[in-house]
């Protein structure tokens, strides 16, 4: 089992282990999608430039406060938040950003399969955390959806 601190929170000690542990994952998933979300801003190519370099750059800050989120519900309930670089890159699920994509509806692409999948499991999390009796992480989760869903929409109106 991965270091726990004493908590006052209520919630039994292996909820929150189990929560600690959905949340770390989420942790590695989204700081592997933020990487990967700047990664484009930075080599994104085509005529529709500036406006996906800006666009993404607005969803790299949404993905941010979500990291500080999930980081600091982990540390709330007595867990520790694995959330360097290295931890996430180990830890993610995400493929990886493919490495000869740069024209700019093929990354809009790239990125909607990603934000896609993360939302899939984000959404599996709400269940999974309600069931587990944390109302509050679930809350939570259901926020990350809602955010990642709109992104997936804004990605997808290029693409349609
Ligand atoms: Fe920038």
């Amino acid at each position: 089992m991965s270091k726990s601190f004493s908590t006052r929170n209520d919630l039994p000690t292996e909820t929150r282990a189990e929560v600690i542990s959905t949340l770390n994952q989420s942790l590695a998933d989204f700081a592997d999608l933020y990487s990967q979300v700047k990664y484009a801003h930075w080599n994104i190519k085509g005529p529709n430039f500036i406006a996906i370099h800006k666009l993404l750059d607005e969803f790299a800050e949404s993905l941010e406060e979500a990291i500080d989120e999930i980081a600091e519900r982990a540390t709330s309930l007595g867990g520790l938040a694995t959330g360097t670089l290295r931890q996430a890159a180990a830890a993610s699920k995400l493929a990886e950003f493919p490495g000869d994509v740069y024209e700019a509806l093929k990354v809009v692409a790239v990125l909607a399969d990603r934000y896609a999948a993360l939302a899939k499991s984000t959404r599996a999390n709400i269940k999974a955390t309600d069931e587990l009796g944390d109302d509050v992480t679930s809350d939570y989760y259901t926020s990350w959806a809602k955010s990642l869903d709109q992104s997936l929409w804004f990605l997808e109106a290029h693409l349609n």
